[in-house]
């Protein structure tokens, strides 16, 4: 591990390589979350029914200040998944209507489109060439799968089995001159890219603060461009659906509370800006400069030991990396997409190397990936114990 490590609590007996699939929490964002705890359980009514309002503005405005939004326009949502939804299951798309996404996207995501699938939606999947040779094959597999009755688009930012980057601004700009929304799901993006929620205009951006922010898990942000606020409603209806208060937007009052809840995840959200933000004397500048360096220096160490060329452009990839797996040629393809938790090959890697990395399922040939993540405690002797790894146990040796 990196010289930064010293500040997670993970396990040092364990590379571990994955803290893309649900974050770390370095300690002191948990020590603030602890403290911020205490003090709601030392006088409940107070902090829940006449502080959390002000203290979540404050917030808002940290996030919305790092992500380049206004924060009118950003709801707190737990989770990626939960943002996605909260769109999908506000619109009401009509039988013959098409909902546009592709085969990179998050299973979970895309299983939300599908839900629309009983009322006579139809779910187009566009096929995104993997590997890949640069982002305008992207936008040219998603426009080409455009069609008059397409209604949204559900494109991701960065693409969880693959690491890509996406083009969205480009893309959204594109649909929208087709006057088709986009829901953008951003959940790797805020902390891993250089964000500007306000640039690329979507008609929706979730993302997490979770994942490459390191705030404590449950912290994520839904935002709704001002325009289709009237639209979305979040996924739990409580008290701001009625409420006779003017002070405030109602889009503002329906997801400041959807019933009790522990807010301490999107409390610490400025905790984590701040002292991820002081690590490196460059700041977050920095820290994701040092993140993408290491991606890429780390996939060079595996694609070198599994002998094949790097399966996408350097500009495509943030702090996730992910490598077909040679062994993957005699597999046909499938429809199933997204992390295999339990792949034999991931778990020989925990069990016999003591490394933390995973094994992804691609629906089209190359089926099988690994994918590899670089944060601030990881370091590049750790990278090159996982290609010696794969090397044994692929018996490339
Ligand atoms: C592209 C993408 N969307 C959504 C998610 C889901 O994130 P969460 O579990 O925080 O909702 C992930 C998780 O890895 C992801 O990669």
């Amino acid at each position: 591990m990196g010289d930064l490590a010293r500040y997670w609590n993970l396990d040092p007996e364990i590379d571990f390589l994955n803290h893309g699939s649900f974050g770390a929490c370095p300690r002191p964002v948990l020590e603030a979350q602890s403290e911020l705890r205490a003090r709601m359980e030392r006088q409940p009514v107070q902090f829940l029914a006449r502080e959390l309002e002000g203290l979540f503005d404050d917030a808002r405005a940290a996030l919305a200040q790092f992500v380049d939004a206004d924060p009118e326009d950003l709801a707190f949502v737990p989770n990626a998944t939960s943002g996605v939804n909260t769109v999908i299951r506000s619109l009401e798309p009509q039988p013959g209507d098409e909902l546009l996404t592709t085969d990179h996207a998050y299973n979970a995501c895309r299983n939300a489109l599908r839900w629309h699938e009983r009322r006579g939606v139809k779910v187009v999947v566009a096929a995104v060439p993997w590997p890949i040779a640069g982002p305008g094959q992207v936008i040219d597999a998603v426009l080409g799968a455009v069609t008059p009755r397409t209604r949204l688009a559900l494109l991701d930012h960065v693409t969880s089995p693959t690491g890509l980057v996406f083009p969205v601004e480009e893309m959204v700009r594109r649909l929208d001159e087709r006057g088709i929304d986009t829901i953008v799901d951003g959940a790797h993006a805020p902390g891993m890219l250089p964000l500007s929620v306000r640039r690329i205009g979507a008609a929706y951006f979730t993302g997490n603060c979770h994942k490459w922010l390191c705030a404590p898990k449950g912290a994520a942000f839904l935002h709704v461009r001002r325009d289709r606020q009237d639209r979305i409603r979040p996924l739990v209806i409580s008290h701001g659906a009625n409420s006779p208060r003017t002070d405030r937007p109602r889009f503002r009052l329906e997801f400041d509370w959807t019933g009790t809840d522990d807010p301490t995840p999107f409390l610490c959200v400025p905790h984590a800006l701040r002292f991820l933000g002081s690590l490196l004397s460059g700041g977050w500048a920095e820290l994701m400069g040092r993140n993408h360096a290491l991606a890429v220096s780390g996939r060079k160490h595996l694609c070198d030991a599994l002998r094949v060329p790097p399966p996408a452009p350097e500009q495509m990839i943030g702090s996730l990396a992910s490598i077909p797996l040679p062994d993957a040629k005699g597999d046909p393809p499938g429809p199933t997409s997204g992390v295999v938790l339990w792949h034999p090959l991931q778990r020989a890697l925990l069990e016999k190397h003591r490394i933390e990395g995973p094994v992804m399922l691609f629906p089209a040939w190359p089926r099988q990936l690994i994918r590899i993540s670089a944060q601030a405690y990881n370091s590049e002797d750790q990278f090159a114990r996982l290609a010696a790894a794969l090397r044994t146990e692929l018996q490339l040796a």
